[in-house]
């Protein structure tokens, strides 16, 4: 039986074969991540370089010889490729439990398509098993977690973090998410929220999904 990381990287290397050569494309963040960088410079593909979405990616980008890019500096992308905490069947994920998640909301929706690259373990019929992050303002922190009750959640503020961005985030655990869209929007109507973890408006085109029975492909079921 594979074990959780050999799979990540079954993903990860399947993933490849959607990476355009000679263009950029956007990089998310955590260990699938990892595994992918890694299978990309294995692949040979030649690309004219990366966006980076937290250090820890700018870093493998580093050590594999890719070429890191702003996005400030490209106008658009073709392909972005990252991992997801959650996964459902309309390709929704949650995500941000490696804290990237407002870097990566904002290189995802430069991006043409996004592929998801994951372990079948992040396949769920329904999202919010996983907390949900909640990136703040540390300021508002208090105020946000009072909010996040309201909704049926328990706030916790994750210990010893802040973003790359200079915020905290708070993992909120037992939303009932049956409507993503909605839950989105009302978490980031919330002052002092500055994004959530939810990536419903912008869900992935493609999941790369590794089970233990070989690597599928799986397109939104709508
Ligand atoms: C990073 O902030 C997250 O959105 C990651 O995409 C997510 O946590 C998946 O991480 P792993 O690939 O490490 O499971």
């Amino acid at each position: 039986m594979a074990t959780q990381n050999e799979l990540k990287r079954l993903a990860a290397q399947k993933a490849t074969q959607w990476v355009p050569e000679g263009e950029y494309i956007g990089v998310g963040t955590g260990s699938t991540v990892q595994f992918f960088i890694e299978a990309l410079a294995q692949s040979g593909k030649q690309i004219k370089g990366a966006v980076s979405t937290s250090h820890g990616t700018s870093e493998a980008l580093k050590r594999f010889g890719i070429p890191e890019i702003l996005l400030s500096e490209v106008h658009g992308l073709s392909v972005y490729v990252d991992g997801a905490d959650e996964v459902n069947h309309l390709l929704q994920m949650i995500k941000g439990g490696g804290g990237a998640l407002l870097n990566e909301k904002i290189v995802a929706s430069a991006a043409e398509q996004f592929i998801c690259i994951a372990d079948e373990s992040k396949y769920v019929a329904r999202l919010g098993r996983f907390p949900l992050p909640v990136e703040v303002i540390p300021n508002a922190r208090s105020l946000v977690a009072r909010q996040m009750v309201k909704l049926g959640g328990q706030p916790d503020l994750r210990l010893n973090f802040t973003s790359d961005n200079g915020h905290q985030i708070l993992d909120v655990s037992g939303l009932l998410i049956d409507e993503p869209i909605k839950m989105e929007d009302t978490i980031n109507a919330i002052p002092g929220v500055v994004d959530n973890g939810l990536f419903a408006h912008r869900p992935a085109d493609l999941l790369v999904l590794a089970r233990q029975g070989g690597v599928e492909i799986l397109r939104a079921q709508v």
